[in-house]
């Protein structure tokens, strides 16, 4: 099994160049498939759960032309099913974005319930409130999928009761091809949902207030190809900021929108780091000692959910008594028992809100197992603050949604492989015991010779 193995301690320095957005681009792919004509996408990051959507693209028979890594035409002209019911697309929770996307182009869809990471109970029920107010008959079957048709799809008005980006997102999919007109109402503001409505409007949608909380969408009879760049990734930037902030570095993270990063970058001056924001770059600078905060997600402006785990790494290190507490998913304090093995004083309510952080001096380094995709990632800013060695297991979860995180941190300076065996733990620690030695950025060559 691969594991990340790092040598914490050494403040981060350079630059990092941020990706697409992951979430963004989940939806983006499945409006891809609306149109019979080619999409060509940019920017598309390359993480395992945008690889799975893809494979499921070309399984019910549209064509992926990769032009290169992160750029792929798609031509969904020969989709030949309204049916996903592939195991692996069970695996990530955006496959819900089929139905939507389904619904607009063929009127009926029949999609395997989705998955994704175990932070919560993660119902669907605004997402099928709006398909069924747009008219959608639906059904779960008895093997587990979500099936739906659509003969009399029209516009309508959609008031949810939950603001869930999930829901805004393929309601809007479907809501395009409806006659008439739709009204989304308390719509999530997330970046990635005004980035899906971006690209729906370049393909000739008419969606109008995408980022407010009213999304109104006069349906169209077609949509049409073009080309579209995906947005950067707030939480892969958010990432980096925090990894600057917990090494106590001096980062320059480019290809990034800073507007999307205020909520993060202000928490971060709360805990004394420096933030510099320049057109398309930030830059942090980590405060030698960090201060305590308070921190509770909320959804877009508020800080996000998806950030938390990582803030709450830097705030283990932080001078006095902060809390966290998490109001959008039930589960996402999986990370804590890991950050105690590594020393840090932190504590959860029986309720599983609200943790509370007193910070200590240092981390130390010891093996620990990634829960979800993002608490890996911040398992991971906590191994490259600790004192000493830290193995991340399961890092499956962390390749969900980081294109090569352990080579952007090397470009860094930090002591970071990902190792799949034995050898490759020794060879790591042979090349880090001398603390002298420069670490080489070819690090996996030198240690396969
Ligand atoms: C998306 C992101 C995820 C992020 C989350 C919140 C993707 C693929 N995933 O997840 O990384 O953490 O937004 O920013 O984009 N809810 C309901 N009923 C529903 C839908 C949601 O009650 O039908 C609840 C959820 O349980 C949660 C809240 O609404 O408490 C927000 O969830 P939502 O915004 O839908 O998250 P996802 O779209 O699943």
């Amino acid at each position: 099994m691969q594991q990340f193995l790092m040598k914490g301690g050494i403040p981060l320095h350079g630059e990092v160049t941020i990706g697409g957005a992951k979430n963004a681009a989940l939806g983006i792919l499945a409006a891809a498939i609306m149109t019979d004509e080619p999409v060509t996408l940019e920017n598309l990051p390359d993480v395992s759960d945008i690889n799975v959507m893809l494979r499921a693209i070309e399984d019910i028979g549209g064509e992926v032309e990769r032009l290169n890594r992160h750029t792929v035409t798609i031509v969904a002209s020969s989709i030949h099913t309204d049916k996903v019911l592939y195991d692996y697309i069970r695996g990530i929770r955006a496959s819900y974005y089929l139905i939507g996307a389904l619904i607009g182009k063929r009127r009926r869809a029949e999609v395997a319930l989705p998955g994704g990471c175990a932070i919560g109970a993660r119902p669907i029920d605004q997402h099928t409130k709006g398909f069924v107010a747009l008219g959608v008959k639906q059904e779960v079957t008895e093997y587990g999928s979500y099936k739906v048709e659509a003969d009399d799809l029209h516009g309508a008005n959609i008031f949810f009761d939950v603001v869930s980006v999930g829901a805004t997102i393929n309601v809007m999919l479907a809501a395009v091809l409806a006659p008439g007109r739709t009204v989304m109402y308390s719509a999530a503001k997330e970046p990635h949902v005004v980035d899906v409505a971006n690209l729906l409007n370049r393909m000739g949608a008419r969606i109008l207030g995408a980022g407010t909380d009213k999304i109104i969408i006069r349906g169209v009879e077609k949509l049409h190809g073009c080309t579209y760049p995906i947005v950067p990734d707030q939480i892969e930037a958010g990432t980096f900021m925090m990894a600057a902030a917990a090494t106590r570095g001096d980062i320059v993270l480019k290809n990034v929108i800073p507007r999307h990063l205020e909520v993060i970058s202000q928490k971060l001056r709360e805990t004394g780091c420096k933030v510099e924001n320049y057109d398309d770059a930030v830059r942090v600078i980590g405060a030698e000692n960090l201060k305590y905060t308070n921190v509770k997600t909320s959804p877009y402006p508020g800080f996000p959910t998806d950030m938390q785990p990582q803030i709450a790494v830097v705030l283990t290190m932080a001078k006095g008594n902060s809390i966290i507490t998490e109001s959008i998913f039930e589960n996402r304090f999986a990370y804590v028992e890991q950050l105690k093995a590594m020393g840090a004083d932190i504590n959860v309510n029986d309720k599983g809100d609200e943790a509370y952080i007193t910070g200590v001096d240092q981390l130390r380094g010891c093996k620990v197992q990634a829960p979800d995709l993002r608490a890996g990632a911040a398992l991971v800013i906590a191994g490259l603050s600790a004192d000493g060695y830290t193995f991340v297991d399961d890092i499956k979860y962390i390749l969900r949604g980081y294109e090569d995180f352990e080579v952007k941190l090397q470009k860094l300076g930090a002591q970071i492989v990902r190792t799949e065996s034995d050898k490759d733990v020794e060879a790591f620690m042979e090349l880090t015991r001398n603390k002298t030695l420069s670490f080489d950025l070819d690090l996996k060559r030198r240690m396969n010779q």
